[in-house]
Parts: structure tokens; sequence; C-alpha cells
């Protein structure tokens, strides 16, 4: 421990997040902090033209679907649509408030409510202890996983889509709601952030297209997997090569999540990320 640093993980989350990938604080943030986030949400939603842009986020695909709005969204703030929101023509068939995936992917620049959540000093100071030396955040999301349509998120690594030159990259998941069982909380695979990076996203900017590709072929290790039940409030902390995944959510409650992803400034951010900040730069933690 450094001398004079305040420090909020102690040596035993610290041994935990090493040895199992991931680390849960329950109930972290106060009820006040969580409902800022979403009511801040719902007014995004709100303010969301769902006439012109139909653009449905899905994981079982391939990741084909992405597109200027998708890329995009790396510097604004865009909502995608859950895929059984809309019936075989294209119509919606739900209220626009229960339709929405998620949103992202710059709130934290974009939306004062966000920016004042991820500044708040005890996110760096975790971030810190884990070993970054200067926290750098890329991308938040606004996960709704909507009652009874809520999409699979397939078994996947963070680090196929947010690369690092070495891969530095930690997530950070906040419950907006209780996350269970029952509406899709997420999975991991504790030690198995150790296992071998599969796949990896890349685009190639001359023609704007995202191509994912196997790297690896060592099988998920799904008998390994828990689930990862966590009460509103709460912050997990994930490796980006941490296989996780999440179900279907065919509860009839929605469960709300807000992730950050950091990298440390050491490491050097590929340029053939789908997620590029020309224009906002570097946001410090
Ligand atoms: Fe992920």
């Amino acid at each position: 421990m450094l001398c004079g640093r305040w420090t909020v993980l102690n040596q035993q989350q610290l041994r935990t997040f090493d040895e199992n990938g991931f680390l849960v604080l329950e109930k972290l943030f106060s009820s006040r902090k969580i409902s800022a986030l979403r009511e801040a949400a719902v007014e995004i939603v709100e303010d969301f033209d769902i006439e012109r842009h139909r653009t449905v986020f899905r994981t079982d695909d391939r990741d084909a679907g992405r597109d200027d709005y998708f890329f995009d969204s790396a510097e604004n703030v865009h909502c995608f649509l859950e895929d059984g929101a809309l019936d075989e023509s294209g119509e919606l068939i739900r209220p626009k408030n229960l339709a929405i995936n998620k949103i992202g992917h710059a709130m934290h620049d974009r939306i004062p409510e966000f920016t004042a959540f991820c500044r708040q000093p005890v996110i760096g100071e975790i971030l810190r202890d884990l070993g970054l030396e200067a926290p750098q955040l890329w991308q938040t999301m606004y996960i709704f996983k909507q009652p009874s349509i809520g999409g699979e998120v397939r078994w996947h690594q963070d680090a196929s889509y947010l690369i690092t030159h070495p891969a530095s990259v930690t997530g950070l998941w906040v419950a907006i709601e209780d996350a269970t069982r029952d509406n899709g909380c997420l999975w991991m695979q504790p030690g198995e952030h150790r296992s071998p990076l599969r796949e990896i996203y890349r685009v190639d900017w001359e023609t704007r297209e995202g191509l994912l590709t196997g790297l690896d072929s060592t099988p998920w290790a799904v008998e390994k997997a828990v689930p990862v039940e966590a009460p509103a409030g709460s912050l997990v902390l994930f490796h980006d090569h941490m296989p996780h995944y999440s179900s279907v959510n065919t509860s009839s409650k929605s469960r709300h999540a807000f992730t950050m992803h950091v990298s440390d400034s050491r490491a050097r951010w590929s340029d053939e990320n789908w997620l590029q900040r020309p224009n906002l730069g570097v946001f410090e933690l």
C-alpha cells in the first residue's frame, strides 16, 4: 500500500479479484445515486426518436448488425432496440420505454448525471487499488434487460471488443435494480480470466466494416459458471478476459444496469477498436 493513499479495497478483496477475475461490492452506491441514473436514462428514452432509428442490439449474429449508428455512438448517446420489441415486418410491438435494449456509449461525456456518477472519487480509487495507474473511461452503457424480452448476451470476453496493448480493460457493472437468476443476472466463470482470448472484433475504417474473428478454440468452461446475483447499488468489477453471459429475461421484472469500461493510460488503445473518440478525447478518472 502506498503511504498516505486512501484505499477502498482490502487485501482479501484484491486477492478475490486476482483469483476469480471478478469481485462484487454489495450496495456500494446509495439509492439516491442509483435513482439519479435511472431517471436520467428514462429521460433519454423519452427524447429518443424511435421512428428515425430502428437499430437492434443483438449478440447472436457474430456482430454482423453493427452499423454507422452503432459506431457513431462511441461519442454520442444512442438508443438500441430489443429484438423482441419488433415484429417480423420491423414494426414496434411495445411501448417505447419497454422496447430499448440499451443506451450507449458516451453518457459520461454528454449527460451530467452520468458524468457526476463516474467522477465519484471512489471509482478512481478502486481502479487504482486494482493496479491501474491512470484509469481512462472509454464507454458507458445503460442496459435495460426488459421484462419478458430482454435479450441474451452470449458468452464473450470484453477484451474481444475493447482492445488495448497490452490488455488492460476493467469492466464495472452497477446494479440499478436487483439482479437475480430470474431476471437475467450476469454469469461468470471464476478463474477463467486466465484463459485465452477466444475472439477479436476489429473494424476496417476504410470500409467501416467490423469483423469478429476466432483466435482460440478453447471451449467456454460453462461447467464453472456461477450466477452473479447482486442487489441494487452493487458494483461488480471484472477482468477483460473473464467470460461472461446473461440469459434472456423471461421474468416480469426488468434488470437495469449501468456499465463502465476503463483502460490504463500505460496501454495503447487499438486503432482497430470499434470505439474511437477523436473528438471527445481522454476521460480520466
Ligand atoms: Fe461484456
